[in-house]
């Protein structure tokens, strides 16, 4: 099969669209045939190394932890699924990854896929839809009628938790440039900061939770944190909180992770017309490297799906 692989850690141009051998379905786990995988900024980080010490890799690595695809082989032990199952998932970090036409998946890992979307574009939904999840409800403990701050809403994650915190029934001010306005606010934003023109830090209202998406630096996370009401909390995919803020603020990190079960509950969402998925291109998985090499330079327009 073809698959984009890496042979040692270091810029875009390590990855190498190769025929490898297809991968065969061990005890409990699955092959997907890929339909699509989501790009995610963490992607770039992996190949560049920047993770190999937490999470050191058998190289030549497959890439990419997001995908969307059909079930096309069982293994031994697995239940609940059949053979043509149109299903996602969120891959556990350091196993060959689906920048490929194939890819074994633990069962454990799988969810149903939205009815109601192309598949390939279902593969944008597992990482950044749990990550804003898990920020808003498991970390920062939202509920109706709070005032939540969601620095960075123009970007996939912000997509989403603009979309849940709404849903949800808070109160959701977000910061986002011009060209994703429009969408944040038919989100459910109640207000839109444009951060090209107006500093995040130069906000005065007080908030109940602030998701932090963007990576700042310490003194604009400081500032952030004044921002929080008494007892409120401040929850980073990014750029840590300050260890002890004081007032009563909580502070929490986000480190996502794969919960079947909350993922199937998003997918859910996305066919009741809850959430939307928002995919800004859609390319042949060979492009793989330049969408590496775009991202870097800061050049991608959006969510990016690759499809084999
Ligand atoms: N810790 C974890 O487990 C975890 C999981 C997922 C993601 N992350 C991290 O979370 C971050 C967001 O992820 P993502 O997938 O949503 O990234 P993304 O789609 O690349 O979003 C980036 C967006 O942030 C907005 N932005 C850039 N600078 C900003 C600023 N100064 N103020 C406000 N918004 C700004 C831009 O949108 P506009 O120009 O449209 O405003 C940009 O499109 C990334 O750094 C990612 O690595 C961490």
């Amino acid at each position: 099969m073809k698959a984009v692989r890496f042979h040692e850690y270091g810029g875009s141009d390590v990855l190498v669209i190769e025929e490898v051998e297809r991968p065969a379905a061990g005890p409990g786990q699955v092959v997907v045939r890929v339909a699509g995988t989501s790009f995610n900024p963490v992607d770039a980080a992996i190949r560049a190394g920047f993770m190999r010490d937490p999470l050191p890799l058998t190289l030549p690595h497959i890439p990419n932890l997001d995908v969307a695809g059909v079930i096309e082989e069982l293994g031994p032990g697995v239940a609940g699924y059949a053979v043509g199952d149109a299903v996602i998932a969120l891959l556990p970090m350091g196993i060959p990854g689906p920048a490929a036409e194939y890819v074994a998946i633990p069962a454990e890992a799988l969810a149903p896929a939205p009815r109601t979307v192309d598949l390939a574009v279902a593969a944008a939904l597992p990482a950044t839809g749990l990550t804003a999840h898990q920020a808003l409800f498991g970390h920062g403990g939202l509920t109706a009628g709070q005032r939540v701050l969601i620095n960075g809403a123009g970007g996939s994650v912000g997509g989403f938790a603009v979309q849940l915190a709404a849903a949800a029934g808070a109160e959701v001010t977000a910061t986002a440039s011009p060209r994703s306005r429009e969408r944040v606010e038919r989100y459910g934003a109640h207000r839109v900061v444009d951060h090209t023109a107006t500093p995040v830090t130069a906000l005065t209202e007080r908030f109940d939770l602030v998701l932090n998406l963007v990576r700042n630096d310490p003194a604009e996370v400081a500032r952030l944190v004044e921002l929080i009401d008494d007892g409120g909390t401040f929850v980073s995919t990014t750029t840590p909180g300050p260890e002890n803020p004081g007032r009563g603020v909580r502070v929490a990190q986000v480190y996502v992770l794969g919960d079947a079960t909350e993922l199937t509950g998003l997918a859910e969402l996305v066919d009741a017309g809850t959430l939307h998925i928002e995919v800004a291109e859609r390319l042949p998985l060979a492009e793989l490297p330049a969408v590496h090499a775009r991202f870097e330079r800061g050049e991608l327009p959006g969510k990016t799906v690759l499809e084999p």
